[in-house]
């Protein structure tokens, strides 16, 4: 991986290159107005992580745009909500205000976006990745990134964003420790019309969920364990969710264990 800056650095852009790359274990390379693809080749390496003015951006060498932090759909979904509207993702899972959720696959965080807007001030989103490239860059993204509104960019500051494995964290948690716990894993099956997901394939980690995260989750949860996949997928079935559709149906499904402590 090689950290660089854009054409004209500030002070801030450079340091926070040298700093990324050290984090990542990658090399900083001073930009000197050199093009993104003589870096590319005089290093020998096809990712380049870029600063600039606008946040990260992450240039791979198969064509393909960059990626940048974007809440995408999860801002839409989130105006929506402030508008008075509706989410799937929170009537099914039950999350209302005051509520801690645990996001166990983070991506660019626009779900857990769309629970930060729903739990308001007084609850917590904890939000896990375990890819480090993605997590800087939605790290960076979540400090930075202007909506254009003020109480929609508090939602996306409150979100804690922590590097780490979600089956390790969950072990590592008490038991009840989050009213709602959530899984959005790659799908087994891609829904072929989701740009939004499509910058992700190459970067994000394309495991499965395993049955023991399944159930350290139902530990670690007070209320409900949810997951999204696609409606066709036979995830459900093999990790014991009840699938539950939206009323307008899309591609999408979730699947929830309420649990219920005697
Ligand atoms: C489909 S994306 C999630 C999209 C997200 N819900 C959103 O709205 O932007 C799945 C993400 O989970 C991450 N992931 C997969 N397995 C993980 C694991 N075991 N621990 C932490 N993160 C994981 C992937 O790297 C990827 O970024």
């Amino acid at each position: 991986m090689i950290v660089t800056t854009g054409m004209k650095p500030t002070e801030e852009e450079t340091a926070l290159a040298k700093a990324l790359a050290a984090e990542l274990g990658g090399r900083f390379v001073p930009r000197n107005r050199q093009t993104l693809s003589a870096i590319r080749r005089r290093h020998q390496d096809d990712r380049v992580l870029v600063t600039g003015p606008d946040g990260l951006r992450l240039h791979a060498d198969d064509g393909g745009l960059p990626l940048r932090y974007h809440p995408g759909m999860g801002l839409v979904r989130a105006r929506r909500l402030r508008d008075g509207g509706t989410d799937p993702l929170v009537e099914i899972s039950g999350a209302r205000p005051g509520d801690s959720v645990l996001d166990c696959t983070a991506g660019l965080a626009g779900d857990a976006f769309v629970f930060a807007w729903t739990v308001g001030p007084s609850g917590r989103v904890v939000a896990l990745e375990s890819e480090a490239v993605l997590y800087v860059i939605v790290r960076e993204g979540l400090r930075t990134y202007d909506t254009g509104l003020a109480d929609l960019n508090a939602a996306l500051r409150r979100i804690e964003l922590i590097r780490t494995d979600h089956l390790d964290y969950l072990r590592s948690l008490p038991d009840d420790s989050f009213d709602i716990v959530y899984f959005d894993p790659m799908f087994r099956i891609p829904v072929l019309e989701s740009s939004s997901m499509l910058p992700l394939r190459g970067i994000a980690n394309p495991a499965p969920l395993s049955p023991e995260a399944v159930r350290e989750a139902m530990r670690v949860a007070r209320r409900t364990v949810m997951m999204k996949e696609n409606r066709e997928s036979g995830e459900f079935e093999r990790l014991g969710f009840t699938r539950v559709t939206a009323k307008n149906p899309s591609a999408v499904a979730y699947g929830v264990i309420h649990v219920e402590r005697p």
